[in-house]
C-alpha cells in the first residue's frame, strides 16, 4: 500500500517495550498527527490501525507545507488534512494556539509529531500536558534538530537508529519511550541510511503509542513518564 517497506531492513536492535502485547480493547484512542512532509510515519500509524495492532484512530491529521505529501496519505485514509501553514502566522505561539484549537475540535488526545519540522512552544505543551509524542531518526540524546541522519553519518558514528519521545519546550529532549538502533554500513548514503532508519521508525512509532495508550487507560499520561 505504501512505499514503507521499499527499504532493505538490516538486523536491529528495538528497546524492549514494557507493555509489548497490549492491545487496548476499549475506545479507540483519539490521535492527532502533525507531519510536515513525507507522511510515511502517518501511514505506519494508519497502517497499524488498520492491521489491528493499535486500538486507536487518526482523528485529523495537521500539516504544514502545501503539498506535503502526507494530506495525500490522509486523504486516502480518510482522515481530515488540516493545512496550518506557518507562514501565515506572526509567531510560533499564534500557530500553536490555532494547532490546539484544531486538535480540541477533533477532540483529540494524544497528539503524534510524525515528521513535524516546527520548533513547539509551550502553548502546544500545555495544552496536552505528557500526551504528545515525537518520532526522531537517532538514538537520543545523540544528534538532536535537523539533519539527525546527516549528523550521525559525518561524526563517524557506526551505529545510530531512531528514538520516539514524550515532547517537551527543548528540543529533542523529552522521556524516551522506545528507541532502535540501526548500523551505518560502509557504503550508507544520507538516503541508504535514513531509508533504513525509517523501516525501525515504522516499528517503534505504533508500539511506542500503544505504549500511550495502555497509559492513558490507567490514568494520566505522567504515567507514562514513570513506567517507562
Ligand atoms: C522521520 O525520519 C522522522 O524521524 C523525522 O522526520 C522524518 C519524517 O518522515 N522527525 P516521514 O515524513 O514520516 O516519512
Amino acid at each position: 500500500m505504501s512505499d514503507n517497506s521499499a527499504s532493505v531492513d538490516t538486523p536491529s536492535l528495538v528497546s524492549p517495550s514494557v507493555y509489548p502485547s497490549f492491545f487496548g480493547d476499549g475506545t479507540p484512542l483519539k490521535l492527532g498527527v502533525m507531519a510536515s512532509g513525507n507522511g510515511s510515519n502517518f501511514e505506519a500509524v494508519a497502517e497499524a490501525i488498520a492491521q489491528q495492532q493499535l486500538n486507536a484512530q487518526i482523528q485529523v491529521l495537521i500539516y504544514n507545507n502545501p503539498g506535503a505529501k502526507a494530506a495525500a496519505r490522509a486523504e486516502k485514509c480518510g482522515v481530515p488534512a488540516i493545512l496550518l501553514n506557518h507562514r501565515d502566522f506572526n509567531s510560533r505561539e499564534e500557530l500553536d494556539q490555532k494547532i490546539v484549537e484544531t486538535l480540541q475540535q477533533y477532540q483529540v488526545e494524544w497528539v503524534i509529531m510524525a515528521g513535524w519540522m516546527r520548533v513547539v512552544t509551550q502553548v502546544l505543551v500545555d495544552a496536552f500536558p505528557d500526551r504528545i509524542i515525537n518520532i526522531h531518526p537517532s538514538l537520543l540524546p545523540s544528534f538532536k534538530g535537523i539533519n539527525a541522519v546527516e549528523q550521525a553519518l559525518n561524526t563517524g558514528v557506526k551505529i545510530t537508529g531512531c528514538t520516539v519521545h514524550l515532547v517537551s519546550v527543548e528540543v529533542d529532549s523529552g522521556k524516551i519511550l522506545l528507541q532502535a538502533a540501526v548500523p551505518i554500513l560502509p557504503d550508507d548514503t544520507l538516503e541508504t541510511l535514513h531509508a533504513r532508519i525509517q523501516v525501525q521508525e515504522h516499528k517503534i512509532l505504533p508500539q511506542a503509542i500503544a505504549i500511550c495508550q495502555r497509559s492513558h487507560f490507567l490514568g494520566t499520561g505522567e504515567e507514562v513518564a514513570s513506567q517507562c
